[in-house]
């Protein structure tokens, strides 16, 4: 009985995955949030792209094939006021926890186009954070966390390549200024404290 029952489970499972990965046509309300809006909200969108993509010039970030539940947590961090910016923070608390937790599913199942970081063609300094860190600095390489070519990894953790630069430096100013709660064991605050502002910007450059 209980062996059916899992292959049951299986089975449901196998003929549900096709349909959640192809996403929009069983997330009707995250789409419909992303594209058009609510009363209160408007469409995600104008700011984040028709696809989650994102707005390098505005410095808005990418939302596209990361993972649900960081986004789903970032945008309780700002409903709660805890990660400080003004437009998500009002967005976020306009929003039910259902919606959220839609619009998050929603721009996770989109495709994702992380560009291929040549680190070759990046300054020296930038290239060897990215593969090595700094050592003596307590400083782990980005690539480390992030994948080894910051497209993020399976565990969740953000992609950072072909992320805007204005945001990148947004956030590790937030991160140097405790504008911007740290999650349990994340240490980009540390981080972003030890990093020189030179080392800052030749990495958000290097990452666009
Ligand atoms: C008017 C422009 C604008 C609109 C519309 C907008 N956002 Fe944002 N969003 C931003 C900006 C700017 C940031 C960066 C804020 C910061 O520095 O923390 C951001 C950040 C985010 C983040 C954090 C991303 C990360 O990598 O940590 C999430 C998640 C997010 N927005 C989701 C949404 C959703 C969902 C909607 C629609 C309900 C939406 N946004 C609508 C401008 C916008
Ligand atoms: C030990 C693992 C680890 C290392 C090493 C690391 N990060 Fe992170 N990073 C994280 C985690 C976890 C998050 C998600 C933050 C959260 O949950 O609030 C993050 C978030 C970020 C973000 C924000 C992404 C977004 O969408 O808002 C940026 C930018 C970033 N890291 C850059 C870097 C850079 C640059 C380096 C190298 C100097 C680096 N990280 C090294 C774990 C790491």
């Amino acid at each position: 009985m209980k062996n059916r029952k899992r292959i049951f489970a299986t089975l449901l499972m196998l003929s549900a995955g096709p349909l959640a990965i192809a996403g929009t046509s069983t997330n009707t309300l995250g789409e419909k949030i992303a594209r058009k809006g609510t009363g209160d909200v408007p469409a995600c969108a104008i700011c984040h792209g028709d696809h989650g993509e994102g707005n390098i010039k505005a410095g808005y970030p990418r939302l596209a094939g990361m993972n649900a539940e960081y986004l789903d947590q970032q945008m309780t961090l700002y409903a709660q006021d805890e990660r400080k910016n003004r437009i998500m923070q009002e967005y976020a608390q306009k929003l039910s926890i259902a919606e959220r937790r839609a619009v998050s599913d929603y721009y996770a199942n989109q495709t994702a186009h992380s560009p291929h970081i040549d680190l070759k063609t990046l300054p020296p300094q930038a290239a060897k954070l990215l593969q090595v860190g700094a050592p003596n600095r307590g400083i782990p390489s980005c690539f480390s966390c992030h994948g080894d070519n910051g497209q993020g990894n399976k565990d969740g953790i953000a992609p950072i390549a072909g992320q805007s630069a204005i945001y990148f430096i947004h956030q590790m100013n937030a991160w140097r200024f405790n504008e911007r709660p740290v999650t349990e064991g994340n240490p980009m605050a540390v981080i972003a404290k030890t990093l020189t502002l030179k080392e800052i910007a030749l990495l958000a450059h290097a990452l666009q």
